[in-house]
């Protein structure tokens, strides 16, 4: 998988050499949002000209609502009335969103094409863009409607950070600390000694950032694609309770980033009520975690201000969870995370949600 994995700047100037590797034909429809579009439509059209690629570029909306059905559907109107067929590819340049959505598309048009991840956010560099999960929401739930799409290509350039929103930033990082803690422990010493100079986008330590989650990634979807082993599910440490806290929002207040930092925080405290992690490693983590800057008033509102009970009845629709009882990811230790498979005390959930709120007061 890694081959196919291009991390370095400017990452566009590769797209020429990998198609003719590939075998494809120069011809794509590039898709932005309207912010990426503003950013880097320029600099990538130039490249594909020079290239000599054919192409038509699309803009949807910078909104996690362009991963509707309806978006989806006027996209395929626009690349049929250009005459697209399969001899093209999708090329998605942009956040989740986008590359969601270009991933659902070109998994969908005319039986599937190949599409080529541009991730432009954080998320996306080390989250999103990596491991073929697209897909599209339905008014009943987030990413209902999906494929498993490969992309063929993924072409990360850590440059393309520079414009980023701190909050954004902020909630991509909250993934990079979620690869340190749940498979490399090593990872964490490089947090914690270039935190400053990581968060404020200092080369070479982003680009080190974002090729070890990168790794952590890959290593992950490639031994475990449809999450069938239970290793995928890994992925998901903090996310049962950030996805609580998320819906609670109703998935607009809080960036999932956000949400993931704190369920990070409740789910170290439960791996330690389990019985795991020792109170050093739950230590060190938290200190980590309370080096993010978070919205103060927002994390009072769905998080210090919510009972227990409700962030707990909040995780039942998550559609992670198999069978009757809600599972985990917890961890043993600082850099090993498993899916803890039996059913956890209500009294132990609760437990470790307020023994995480003080984290946050
Ligand atoms: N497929 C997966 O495995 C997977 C994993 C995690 C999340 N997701 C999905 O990802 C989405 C969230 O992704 P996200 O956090 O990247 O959000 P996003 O795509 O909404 O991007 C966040 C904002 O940043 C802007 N932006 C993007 N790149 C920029 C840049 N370089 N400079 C300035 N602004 C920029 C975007 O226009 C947007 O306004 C959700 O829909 C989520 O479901 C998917
Ligand atoms: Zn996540």
């Amino acid at each position: 998988m890694s081959s196919k994995i291009v991390i370095e700047t400017p990452a566009i100037a590769k797209i020429g050499n990998k198609f003719a590797e590939l075998g494809r034909q120069k011809k794509v429809v590039v898709l932005y949002d309207k912010n990426t579009a503003g950013l880097f439509e320029k600099s990538i059209s130039e490249q594909l000209e020079k290239d000599g690629f054919i192409f038509h570029n699309l803009i949807v909306p910078a909104s996690e609502a362009s991963k509707s059905f309806r978006m989806a559907y006027r996209l395929y109107g626009e690349m049929l009335e250009r005459e697209v067929d399969r001899s093209w590819s999708v090329v998605a340049v942009g956040g989740g969103v986008v590359g969601d959505l270009g991933g659902f598309i070109a998994a969908s048009f005319m039986r599937g094409v190949p599409v080529v991840q541009v991730p432009t956010t954080l998320l996306a560099m080390t989250d999103s863009a990596i491991g073929g999960k697209v897909a599209i929401n339905h008014p009943m739930g987030k990413n209902m409607i999906g494929f498993f799409h490969e992309p063929v290509l993924i072409l990360i350039d850590p440059n393309y950070l520079r414009t980023l929103p701190n909050r954004e930033i902020f909630g991509g990082l909250a993934e990079v600390l979620k690869y340190a803690l749940i498979l490399d422990g090593s990872f964490l010493d490089f947090m914690e000694d270039n935190f400053q100079e990581i968060s404020t986008l200092v080369s070479p330590y982003i680009d080190e950032a974002v090729k070890r989650s990168v790794n952590a990634k890959v290593k992950v979807v490639t031994e475990d694609f449809r999450e069938t082993t239970g290793l995928r599910a890994i992925l998901n440490f903090g996310h049962t309770f950030g996805h609580s806290l998320e819906k609670l929002s109703n998935y607009k207040a809080l960036r999932h980033g956000e949400a993931v930092l704190v369920g990070m925080a409740c789910a170290t405290q439960l791996s330690m009520k389990i019985g795991n992690i020792s109170s050093e490693d739950a230590e060190r983590i938290c200190a980590m975690i309370q080096k993010f800057p978070y919205p103060k008033r927002l994390i009072k509102k769905y998080f210090l201000d919510v009972a227990p009970e409700t962030i707990i009845e909040n995780m039942r629709s998550d559609k992670k969870k198999e069978g009757k009882h809600i599972r985990f990811a917890l961890l043993k230790r600082i850099g090993n995370a498993y899916l803890h498979r039996e059913e956890i005390a209500k009294e132990d959930i609760i437990f470790a949600i307020e023994a995480a709120k003080p984290l946050f007061a």
